[in-house]
């Protein structure tokens, strides 16, 4: 049973600059909610409460956001205005949220590793705060299902066009069934041409408290920084790595175009917006 999850948030956003000198990109707003609410809520939608955030230099808002606020609360309680109450109160009461920081940016493997105590010999859950999967069952859920299945590390994934292998980690393997891989291989962004499938690796995974062994054992890899596939690697030459290919949509909010195209996407999912929205981008349409 996966009751933790870990949710790695340190990273400067380089990729969003300006917006990201001064506040975590994991705060950008989709539409009125940030992108880790979203995060957050696909655990709490897939049954897991315990959350482990990595934390870092000038990410304080995220705990704010999550944290109670008093006069707020006050404030709207006083105007009557329940729905927003509700929501407030449903936002900070939403998990059980946990803070680690990682002073240092050592890579995703380094951040991993700064939830070895809090995790300790349970397997869990990581979600990119970054990346939004959009799916009728939370793909958390859906690895969980894995993960009961075949007892073992399981990563997502979701094929990517060949010309986009240099973005992500890349999967090899034999596939199990049309979803499911057994890994033989591994790699953190290779070489377009030297990729060994275009299996990439989807910002989920649930890992089992071997990963902290394994990340003591890796070196330094691309970027010059601790990579948790490298880590993964060393795990595969010991046990079972399947990877699941999900069923959902992912919105990578690290880069400025996925995040208007997911800004748009995801107004016209809100039945306030629907309408005047749809108008207004017909319109705009015309005009170009
Ligand atoms: C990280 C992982 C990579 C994965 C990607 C998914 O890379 O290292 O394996 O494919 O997330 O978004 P990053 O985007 O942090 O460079």
């Amino acid at each position: 049973m996966i009751k933790k999850a870990v949710i790695p948030a340190a990273g400067f956003g380089t990729r969003f600059l300006p917006a990201t000198k001064a506040q975590p990109k994991e705060m950008l707003p989709i539409v009125d909610t940030p992108v880790i609410q979203y995060v957050v809520q696909e655990c709490v939608d897939s049954g897991i409460e315990d959350i482990l955030i990595i934390s870092g230099k000038g990410k304080r808002s995220i705990e704010d956001h999550f944290d109670r606020n008093f006069e707020l609360e006050k404030r709207i309680n006083e105007r009557e205005d329940e729905f927003w109450y509700n929501q407030i109160k449903h936002l900070e009461e939403l998990a059980n949220i946990h803070y680690v920081r990682q002073k240092e940016l050592n890579g995703l493997g380094d951040a991993i590793y700064h939830a070895r105590h809090h995790c300790g010999n349970e397997p869990f859950a990581v979600l990119l705060g970054d990346t939004i999967l959009d799916a009728v069952i939370p793909v958390t859920q859906q690895l969980i299902d894995i993960y009961d299945q075949y007892n073992s590390t399981v990563i997502a994934v979701e094929r990517v066009s060949k010309d986009k292998v240099n973005r992500y980690g890349i999967v090899g393997g034999n596939m199990i069934s049309d979803r499911i891989t057994e890994l033989n291989e591994m790699v953190e962004k290779p070489e377009i041409g030297k990729a060994p499938s275009n299996l990439a690796i989807a910002g989920r995974y649930i890992l089992t408290p071997e990963i902290f062994k394994a990340i003591e054992k890796t070196s330094r890899g691309k970027g010059n920084e601790i990579q948790l596939t490298d880590a993964l690697r060393i795990i595969l030459a010991q046990e079972k790595i399947m990877s699941y290919t999900i069923e959902g949509k992912r919105y990578d909010i690290g880069n400025k175009i996925d995040f208007l195209k997911t800004t748009v996407e995801f107004a016209l999912k809100r039945d306030e917006f629907r309408e005047p929205f749809t108008e207004y981008l017909k319109d705009l349409v015309k005009k170009l």
